[in-house]
């Protein structure tokens, strides 16, 4: 055992699976800003308080954060999600609204590590600031949907909810307080310590003994106002029209505190794991004032990268992406002359390779069939007296010798045929 491993709930992303993760992030970044969204980086750790905001009747809160005094004496968290950082920089520049950004990066929550859950964990995801408009629901959600459909998986369940508007949810979690109050002792005990902190989340509990008594609980659409119930149902419609299926849940509650009216989680059932929820997300009117802006509407998802990738495992697709070579450099005469034509071959905007260390022909023919070249590159002391190449294809085609002069723009050309 070496002395030092990556620490729980943390991994290394080790190639092949890092190019994975990239092409993920591309493939995303693709389908959003192809509907206008522009990208945004923010900082990993920030003022604790922006992160407070999320409630602090929420596990992600008062569990799980990584907060520190830092040296100048700042209390700091390392980010656990970036909605709340997308709406405090959106009160620190004042951008023109809408605002339609969407991010990529780590996250990071103090949980108990497991199989898809992890201390540091990836999202991607969007934000937009500034609409209350149904229609915008049912795009936000459809670009989830659309970005799951391109990696190819089939086994994603949409389930959406709506959790009313502000007063509606305040009356619903009264009801629903009182309600668990009176069955109280037929919960269980997690669920009973629950329901003093968020009576909410008594909804999420997956133990049997407390099935019945949340089945008998009541729904938040009997507490529906006039507005949000047509909001909803204008959502609900506008999938309909875009074939996008979906289940409603009226358990749906979502994790954090800030969920008001339409919200919204997919869930892969090719995962058997406890961790099958790939992406969530929904409206959160409130949390611009609640970090100091104007009332601002804003809706999002993020997209859990690390639990999709399982799920892709689980469904057998969007594998890596080919990392093979287009050109391999064989060398015999001791590699100056594959150092120069390599780095003339990556000029080109070739994915060029060579061997190194003076090794036999046999031995670099040899790692150039690993690196799955289209054509290799020999240059031997007869070539190199002679100021050629043979230019040689691995399929087995025929080889031929050029001049030197002549090599990048012939390699160029048998690649972009063979490609
Ligand atoms: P969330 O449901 O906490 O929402 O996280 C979204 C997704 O991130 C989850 O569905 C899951 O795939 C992944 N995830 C969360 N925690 C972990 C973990 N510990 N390990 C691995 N994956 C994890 C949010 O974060 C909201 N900010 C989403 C949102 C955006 N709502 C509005 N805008």
């Amino acid at each position: 055992m070496p002395e030092f491993q990556t620490t729980p709930g943390t991994r290394d992303i080790l190639p092949p699976d890092a190019r994975r993760w990239r092409s993920f992030v591309d493939v995303f970044a693709g389908v959003v800003e192809s509907a206008g969204y522009e990208q945004i980086i923010l900082p990993m750790f920030e003022d604790l308080g922006v992160f407070q905001r999320l409630g602090d009747a929420t596990d992600v809160v008062t569990k799980e954060m990584y907060d520190f005094v830092d040296k100048g004496g700042r209390h700091i968290a390392l980010r656990p999600e970036q909605t709340a950082g997308v709406c405090r920089s959106f009160v620190q520049h004042h951008p023109v609204v809408p605002w339609k950004v969407w991010y990529a990066g780590p996250n990071f929550r103090y949980e108990k590590a497991q199989q898809g859950r992890y201390r540091q964990f990836d999202q991607v995801g969007v934000e937009v600031l500034g609409i209350d408009d149904p229609q915008l629901d049912v795009e936000v959600i459809s670009l989830a949907q659309t970005f799951f459909d391109s990696l190819g998986l089939r086994n994603v369940t949409l389930h959406i909810n709506s959790l009313g508007d502000t007063g509606d949810r305040a009356r619903y979690v009264e009801a629903l307080a009182a309600y668990f109050r009176a069955h109280e002792v037929e919960l269980s005990q997690e669920s009973r310590v629950t329901l003093g902190r968020n009576p909410l989340r008594v909804l999420d509990s997956k133990r049997a003994e407390d099935a019945d008594v949340i089945a008998q609980a009541p729904s938040i659409s009997e507490f529906f106002s006039p507005q949000a119930a047509q909001h909803f149902a204008a959502v609900q419609e506008g999938l309909a029209l875009l074939n996008i299926d979906f289940v409603v849940n009226d358990r749906l509650v979502r994790g954090l505190d800030y969920y008001r009216s339409t919200t919204f989680e997919f869930v892969s059932t090719a995962l058997d794991a406890a961790q099958t929820a790939v992406g969530g997300g929904g409206r959160y009117d409130g949390l611009v004032e609640d970090l100091g802006g104007e009332s601002t509407p804003g809706i999002g998802f993020a997209i859990g990268l690390d639990r999709t990738l399982l799920a892709c495992d689980a469904e057998g697709v969007f594998a890596a992406p080919d990392s093979g070579a287009d050109v391999f450099v064989v060398d015999t005469t001791g590699g100056r002359a594959a150092l120069r034509l390599a780095a003339d071959l990556r000029t080109a905007g070739l994915h060029a390779q060579r061997a190194y260390g003076a090794k036999s022909m046999k031995s670099q023919m040899k790692t150039a069939n690993k690196s799955r070249a289209v054509v290799a590159v020999i240059i031997g002391e007869d070539e190199l007296a002679r100021g050629v190449a043979t230019v040689r294809p691995m399929d087995g085609g025929e080889q031929s010798e050029y001049p030197l002069d002549q090599v990048v723009a012939t390699v160029v050309d048998i690649v972009k045929k063979a490609r």
